[in-house]
């Protein structure tokens, strides 16, 4: 199976990304043809400085590769360096209806967010990433829950072109994490884990393990003292259990039991430790990364010839189709 995702140059990756995205990534990169990019055009669409958008760049390509992707298996690239993303997003363009756009939640989020820079690539965003996706026909997406929507619309610009000019795309799905494709902020566990919050609201995949405590044992719990799981009733601690079970593999019930005559300053130090432990290899592996700067030029290059080679076969099929040749 063909699989494809990306993640945006903006800001540091913290484990939410992980837990939603990357560790899925890592699993399926065994079985199967997979594609993983840097999303640097997506990351134009809200405010950024380009003196650091290369450094931002090669700290996501880090983070990728210190957490177990490995590009002897995946396509690792950078998405401005193939520029048919940007031919087919056009050409997907003239298929999409402009209310499709205007519904999309993230949308409405970020023009509210950076209402000085509502730009076309912001509302047009979802067309990328459907490009992204297409461009090798992709069958499979694994991304958390706030993607979901877009893979929707992609899927509804395949059938749209398929119907329009004959069969040439998959109808691509989302694979979501059950139970991770949703993190919550530490501060507020009733928003999600977001990269551009305040940095005690996430905790980064290369924190140091001072940092991991101090924001572990701040993070907001709610009333009470018992290590229950109750989305409605106890947010914060519910999102720790699942912190806790998915880095771990043992289940919420399991993690409750451990607790059960505990209190939660003790269920947040074991959390902490967990993290920390978890982490301590990606934190090893990034500072090897960091002196080795021909070795990422030379795996991005690679990367790059290997997607080139299915983007053209896709864009010489999309041309002829559409009558461009
Ligand atoms: P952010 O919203 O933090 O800036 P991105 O939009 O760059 O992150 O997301 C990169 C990937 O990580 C996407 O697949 C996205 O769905 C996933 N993701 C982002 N935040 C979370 C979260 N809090 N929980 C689970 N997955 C997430
Ligand atoms: N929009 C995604 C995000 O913000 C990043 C992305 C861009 C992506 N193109 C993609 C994810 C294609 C999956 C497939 O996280």
């Amino acid at each position: 199976m063909r699989i494809v995702s990306g993640i945006q140059p903006t800001n540091e990756i913290h484990i939410g990304n992980y837990i939603g995205a990357i560790k899925q990534w890592i699993s399926l990169q065994e079985k199967n043809e997979c594609v993983f990019f840097i999303a640097d055009l997506h990351a134009l669409t809200t405010p950024y400085d380009p003196k650091n958008l290369q450094e931002s760049i090669t700290k996501i390509f880090i983070s990728y590769i210190a957490a177990g992707l490995n590009p002897e298996k995946s396509i690792i690239f950078v998405q401005s360096q193939v520029k048919e993303h940007t031919e087919l997003c056009w050409l997907l363009n003239t298929l999409c209806p402009i209310g499709e756009l205007q519904r999309m939640t993230q949308f409405k989020e970020k023009s509210k967010k950076h209402i000085e820079y509502i730009n076309a690539g912001l509302l047009n965003y979802p067309i990328l990433m459907a490009a992204d996706i297409l461009l090798y026909k992709a069958e499979a997406i694994p991304v958390g829950k706030d993607q979901e929507q877009h893979v929707e619309l992609t899927r509804s610009l395949a059938k749209k072109f398929n119907q329009k000019f004959g069969e040439t795309f998959k109808e691509p799905k989302a694979l979501m994490s059950k139970e991770g494709a949703k993190i919550m902020s530490l501060t507020n566990p009733k928003s999600k884990m977001s990269k551009s919050d305040e940095a005690k609201s996430c905790i980064f995949l290369f924190d140091e393990p001072e940092e991991i405590q101090k924001k572990i044992m701040s993070a907001q719990t709610d009333s009470g003292k018992d290590v229950i799981y109750n989305i409605t009733k106890k947010p914060g601690i519910a999102n720790l259990l699942t912190i806790y079970s998915l880095l771990t593999d043992k289940s919420i019930q399991e993690i409750e039991k451990q607790f059960k005559k505990k209190n939660y300053s003790d269920f947040k130090k074991s959390l902490a430790k967990v993290v920390i432990d978890y982490l301590e290899p990606f934190r090893r592996k990034q500072k090897e990364l960091l002196s080795r700067k021909v070795y990422v030029q030379e795996v991005l290059k690679q990367g790059q010839r290997r997607a080139l080679t299915i983007a053209q076969e896709t864009m010489k099929e999309v041309k002829e189709k559409m009558g461009l040749v």
